[in-house]
């Protein structure tokens, strides 16, 4: 079996019983034409299977994981009503469910008060951060590491706020010398730490960036759209450990449940320690703000419409799997940490490739071992085909030569940037699988070098 299909028939029955709720109200025939949607939906299922097997183990490429059976089904499930969770007369029950859920994200950092909500991603919900960041410090500028996730500098430039990159250290995190020198010429705004970044998982050095907040006065953001879940987790080196135990300590905080919390696609959360920024929201809706004096998201999101769906989805994979530490979900995470663990101990010790550091996360950053490194590049390219051509899909990531040459001393560096090979391990079952994917790796890389 490749999907599960299971939860099908359970969808039927949590269908019947959520109109159940409605029974009062008089009968609408269906217009469906089933044979049309029949031939319409088996051509997209046609359609879809041209993609990658991204629900699949042999899947350890780019930062992509399936969504758990329960957050799929709940999502279905809500479909059939499709609340908008801009209002409570859009979305009364889901609006609800996702402050309960949005709540629980912020325990996790020890935030018994917040204020947030979902958005359509990591992206919405950074732009959001560093929105409520600029009207906090108008005109001031935003730093972030040149690891950081891309979208910062572009964010900065939508907002008409200044973005300056800090450079990172030979293990990709922000390096602090380089930020306090940057924050000694004054006019920084905010700082955005970066806990897992995308290209690596490196997590920025967290206690002494709070320092520094202690000594210059900053805002400080943390983007773990992707890192955020591994707070729960007891398995990271005391670095990162360190890092974590100190994230509630920050002004806000974005986490993406559909990277790491199991969820479909179009959610991403931000979250504020201090509940009080919502005034900086104020707008009045003309249209949608009726049905209660309770408070409608919409009060506190940059976003109009958002899906209901996904809230229902999120609320009912917590209810399944508390956000607790060591629980079941936490589990599943750790999982991904030691099977990045144990392909790069893999890696590290085999005279064919080439690492860089032990991965702090569940990425594992690599490449087939070469003098120079033009030859470097062009042997990953090699590689990902190869492996790919064999069901093996990695990812390529262009990496700083800078950042290298203490990792490599015998490698020519010839340019600016190495292509690597860069593998996001996000599946608990990725574990059980290292050892296949580490026979597939062998031989795809035996037959590049020939
Ligand atoms: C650290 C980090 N921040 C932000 C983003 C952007 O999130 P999204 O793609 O959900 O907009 C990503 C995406 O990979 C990320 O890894």
């Amino acid at each position: 079996m490749k999907f599960e299909k299971d939860g099908l028939d359970l969808l039927r029955e949590a269908v019947e019983h959520m109109e159940s709720g409605f029974s009062h109200l008089p009968d609408v025939e269906s217009q469906v034409d089933i044979t049309a949607l029949r031939d319409v939906l088996m051509e997209a299922a046609g359609r879809m299977q041209d993609n990658y097997p991204y629900f699949h183990p042999y899947y350890a490429g780019q930062m992509l994981k399936p969504p758990h059976p329960v957050a799929r089904l709940a999502y279905m499930l809500a479909m059939w009503v499709n609340p908008n969770n801009h209002a409570l007369d859009g979305g009364r029950a889901s609006s609800r469910m996702e402050k309960e859920a949005v709540a629980e994200l912020a325990r996790m950092y020890g935030w018994e008060t917040h204020l947030g909500h979902l958005t359509s991603g990591g992206t919405m919900a950074n732009l959001e951060a560093l929105w409520v960041s600029g009207k906090l410090n108008p005109g001031k500028k935003i730093l972030a590491s040149v690891q950081a996730h891309y979208t910062h500098s572009r964010i900065s430039d939508v907002l008409h706020l200044d973005f300056e990159a800090i450079p990172c250290d030979s293990r990709s995190k922000m390096d602090v010398v380089a930020l306090e020198s940057r924050l000694t010429k004054g006019d920084v705004g905010t700082v955005v730490a970066t806990i897992g970044t995308t290209g690596t998982g490196a997590v920025d050095p967290l206690p002494d960036i709070l320092a520094l907040r202690d000594r210059y006065g900053f805002r400080l953001h943390a983007d773990a759209a992707y890192g955020g879940y591994y707070v729960l987790v007891d398995n990271l080196a005391e670095e990162a450990a360190a890092a974590y135990r100190r994230l509630g300590e920050v002004d806000s905080i974005v986490i993406d449940p559909h990277k790491h919390g199991l969820q479909p696609y179009g959610c991403g959360c931000v979250l504020f320690k201090d509940p009080a920024v919502g005034t900086l929201y104020k707008h009045d809706s003309p249209y949608t703000y009726f049905s209660s004096s309770e408070l409608h998201l919409g009060e506190i999101s940059l976003e109009c419409s958002r899906a209901g769906a996904s809230a229902v989805a999120l609320w009912a994979t917590q209810r399944l799997l508390p956000m607790t530490r060591n629980g079941e979900f936490a589990g599943g995470l750790a999982s991904c940490r030691e099977a990045a663990l144990q392909l790069y101990r893999k890696l590290s010790t085999d005279e064919r490739f080439l690492t860089m550091f032990e991965p702090e996360l569940d990425i594992v950053i690599f490449a087939p071992r070469a003098g120079k490194s033009g030859d470097i590049s062009r042997m990953s390219k090699a590689l990902f085909d190869e492996a790919a051509a064999n069901d093996l899909h990695l990812a390529l990531f262009s990496y700083p030569a800078a950042l290298l040459r203490g990792a490599w001393p015998g490698v020519v560096f010839e340019g600016e940037t190495v292509t690597c090979l860069r593998s996001c391990l996000m599946k608990p079952e990725h574990q059980e699988w290292v050892e296949r994917i580490w026979g597939l790796l062998g031989t795809a890389v035996d037959l590049i070098r020939r």
